[in-house]
């Protein structure tokens, strides 16, 4: 029983669809992210935080939601809000995230782009079980990518997110069996 949270255009929420996984839910913290059109008919649903007090408000009643769908484990898709403790003590060790660098080397926001400055000739996906810090939580899976001439943010990213599409699935039906 999955939940995936995403923020983006959800092509590993689509990965994780076309692998079979029993995804139940779907939250985004945006109503309009391209990605909840890839729901069907599985429920989906947006938690804004301007609709509510605080984020913590917010988490907790993105979680009732989540746990009112049956959902047991937690996937960060391309979901772009820090989540609070009122969001992860509702499932502990049972939140993973996907990451378009090798951590713990470019958490953040703009991984590939801050990769391509710094010049490196390697980087790679990671999976990783989430805490409250920023892309920082223990690593449960790490497959390198190599950079090429001429690379830019999106040709690097295209590569990076091919592994991705591979890797998280694995992962996570990995998590679904334990
Ligand atoms: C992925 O590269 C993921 O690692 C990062 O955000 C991107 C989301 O892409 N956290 P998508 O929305 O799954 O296409």
């Amino acid at each position: 029983m999955i939940g995936v949270l995403v923020s983006g255009t959800g092509t590993n929420l689509q990965a994780l669809l076309d692998a079979g996984l029993p995804v139940t839910a779907i939250a985004s913290n945006r109503r309009g992210a391209p990605a909840l059109a890839r729901a069907g008919e599985i429920p989906a649903a947006a938690f804004e935080l301007a609709d509510y007090e605080d984020r913590a408000a917010r988490d907790a009643a993105m979680a009732d939601w989540l746990e009112a769908c049956g959902v047991k484990l937690v996937v960060l898709a391309g979901y772009m809000h820090l989540l609070t403790p009122a969001f992860l003590d509702r499932f502990p060790d049972a939140v993973v995230n996907v990451h378009p660098s090798l951590l713990p080397s470019f958490p953040g926001s703009r991984p590939v782009e801050d990769q391509l400055e710094a010049g490196v000739t390697e980087s790679g996906a990671t999976v990783h079980l989430v805490d409250e810090g920023v892309d920082s939580g223990p690593i449960l899976a790490q497959e390198r990518v190599p950079v090429l001439p001429g690379d830019t943010p999106e040709t690097l990213h295209e590569r990076i997110k091919a592994v991705e599409h591979r890797l998280l699935p694995e992962v996570v039906r990995e998590l679904c069996a334990r």
